[in-house]
C-alpha cells in the first residue's frame, strides 16, 4: 500500500528538519539571555501511517494525502518540553516571532486545563509549503503525567475502579500545576539572588 502522504513525505521531513534547527536556535539564545536552558527536551515525529488513517477514518475523512496534510494538522509534530513553567510562555513568544510560519490554532490548556486534568500549550503552525505543524509545549510535570494518562488511555478494562482512577489523575493533575506554580518561584528567587 501506498504512504498516505505519498510524494509528499520527504518534503514533510525536511520541513520539520527545518523547524527542530530554528527550535535549537531559539533554545541557545534564550540560554544566553536567561542564563539557563529553558527546555529539558524536545521530541519529534511524523504521524504514522496507521495512526494518520485511523484518524482520517474517526474524522470521516477519506484516506488519502489531501486529507493527511491538508484537513488534518498534525501529521507533523513537535514536542517542546521545557523545565519552567514561565519558558513555556517565554518559548510560545520565541515561535509566534519566526518568520514565515502563520500560527492557525492556539489552546491553551495550561491557563484551561482539560476537564481529565490535561495541560500543555498546543499551537498549530502552517509553513510556506502549505504544511501544517502541531506544536505542544508543556512542563515536565505535565509531561509525566500525560505519559502516564496516556498509558492508561488505553486500558478499557478498568472497570468498577474506572471513576476512582480518573478523579485521582485529575488530583494529580492539580498537584503537579500547583508544584510548577511553587518550583517557577523557586527559581525566581534563585535568580534574584545571582
Ligand atoms: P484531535 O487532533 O482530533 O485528536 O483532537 P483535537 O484537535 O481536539 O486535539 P487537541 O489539540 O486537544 O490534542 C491534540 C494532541 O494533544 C493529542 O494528539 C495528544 O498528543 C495531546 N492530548 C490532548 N488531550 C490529551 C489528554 O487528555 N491526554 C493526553 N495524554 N494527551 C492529550
Ligand atoms: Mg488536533
Amino acid at each position: 500500500m501506498e504512504s498516505i502522504y505519498g510524494s509528499k513525505e520527504p518534503m514533510m521531513r525536511a520541513i520539520l528538519d527545518r523547524l527542530l534547527q530554528q527550535i535549537e536556535k531559539i533554545r541557545k539564545n534564550l540560554e544566553v539571555q536567561v542564563g539557563m536552558d529553558p527546555v529539558d527536551h524536545v521530541l519529534s515525529r511524523i504521524k504514522n501511517e496507521e495512526s494518520m488513517r485511523e484518524k482520517c477514518r474517526r474524522k470521516n475523512l477519506p484516506e488519502t494525502v489531501e486529507s493527511a496534510t491538508q484537513r488534518i494538522y498534525d501529521a507533523i509534530g513537535i514536542r517542546v518540553v521545557c523545565s519552567f513553567l514561565n519558558d513555556v510562555y517565554l518559548f510560545r513568544k520565541r515561535i509566534m516571532e519566526l518568520p514565515d510560519i502563520r500560527i492557525v490554532e492556539e489552546k491553551d490548556y495550561i491557563r484551561k486545563a482539560k476537564p481529565n486534568g490535561y495541560r500543555s500549550l498546543h499551537m498549530i503552525l502552517q509553513v510556506p509549503e502549505g504544511f501544517y505543524v502541531e506544536i505542544q509545549l508543556r512542563t515536565i510535570s505535565m509531561d509525566t503525567w500525560a505519559a502516564l494518562e496516556h498509558q492508561l488511555k488505553y486500558k478499557k478494562e478498568l472497570g468498577g475502579s474506572a471513576a476512582l482512577i480518573v478523579e485521582e489523575l485529575r488530583r494529580c493533575a492539580n498537584e503537579l500545576a500547583s508544584t510548577d506554580v511553587s518550583m517557577q518561584t523557586i527559581r525566581d528567587m534563585i535568580m534574584e539572588e545571582r
